[in-house]
C-alpha cells in the first residue's frame, strides 16, 4: 500500500512559483490565512540560516553558491517530521536546477504565478533587494528571464495562473479548490 502512495505530509505542500514580483508572497500569505498553512518563504530561510541578506550572498559567494543553498533548502522541507502542510513561496530562479524540479513536484502541488512583464516591472520597482535587477534594466532582464525560464515554469506547475487581471482573493480561492481536486484525485489513486 505505501508503495504505491507516496504521498505523505511531506508532500502535502502548495508551492509557488515564477519570476521575481509574480506575487508569491502576497499569495501565499492569503493562502496561510484562509486555509490554515504554515507560510515559508525560500529566501528567508535562506538568509536566516546564512545570517545574510540575498544581495549580501550573491556579492560575497556568488549566484552559484546561493543555488546550492536553494537545494539544500529544498531538501529540508521533504524531511519535515512536524506533519503540517506548508505554502511555500520560493525564487524565481529555483526552477532552473533539474534537481530542484523535481524536489518541487515531490514536495506537493506547485503553481505558477505568471504575470506580463509591464506588470513584473511596476511591482518590483518597490523593492531593493534583488540582486538580479540591480545595475540593468529591469525591464529587459525580466524579459530575458521570462524567456529563460517560463518554459521551465510550464514544465514544473500542476497549475498556471495569469495573474494580470485577478484579484488576491480570486487567485487563492482558484489555488485552493484546485489544491484539494489535486490532492484527493492523488488520494483516490491510492
Ligand atoms: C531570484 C529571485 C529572488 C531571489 C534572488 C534570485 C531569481 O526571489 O531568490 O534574488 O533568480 O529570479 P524572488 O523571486 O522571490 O524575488
Amino acid at each position: 500500500m505505501s508503495q504505491c502512495c507516496p504521498m505523505n505530509s511531506a508532500s502535502r505542500h502548495i508551492i509557488l512559483i515564477g519570476l521575481m514580483g509574480c506575487g508569491k508572497t502576497t499569495i501565499g500569505r492569503e493562502l496561510q490565512r484562509t486555509m490554515d498553512l504554515i507560510f515559508s518563504d525560500t529566501d528567508q530561510m535562506i538568509e536566516e540560516q546564512e545570517g545574510m541578506s540575498i544581495p549580501a550572498i550573491f556579492q560575497e559567494h556568488g549566484e552559484a553558491h546561493f543555488r546550492n543553498l536553494e537545494t539544500q533548502v529544498l531538501r529540508s522541507y521533504l524531511s519535515l517530521t512536524n506533519g503540517r502542510s506548508y505554502v511555500i513561496s520560493t525564487g524565481g530562479g529555483m526552477v532552473l536546477r533539474q534537481e530542484n524540479r523535481e524536489l518541487l513536484q515531490q514536495m506537493g502541488f506547485v503553481v505558477w504565478l505568471n504575470a506580463d512583464v509591464n506588470t513584473l516591472v511596476q511591482r518590483v520597482m518597490r523593492s531593493d533587494n534583488r540582486p538580479l535587477l540591480h545595475h540593468v534594466n529591469p525591464e529587459e532582464t525580466l524579459e530575458r528571464l521570462a524567456v529563460e525560464r517560463d518554459p521551465l515554469y510550464a514544465e514544473t506547475a500542476h497549475l498556471s495562473i495569469d495573474t494580470a487581471n485577478l484579484s488576491v482573493g480570486e487567485i487563492a480561492f482558484g489555488i485552493m479548490e484546485s489544491a484539494r481536486v489535486f490532492f484527493l484525485d492523488k488520494r483516490n489513486k491510492c
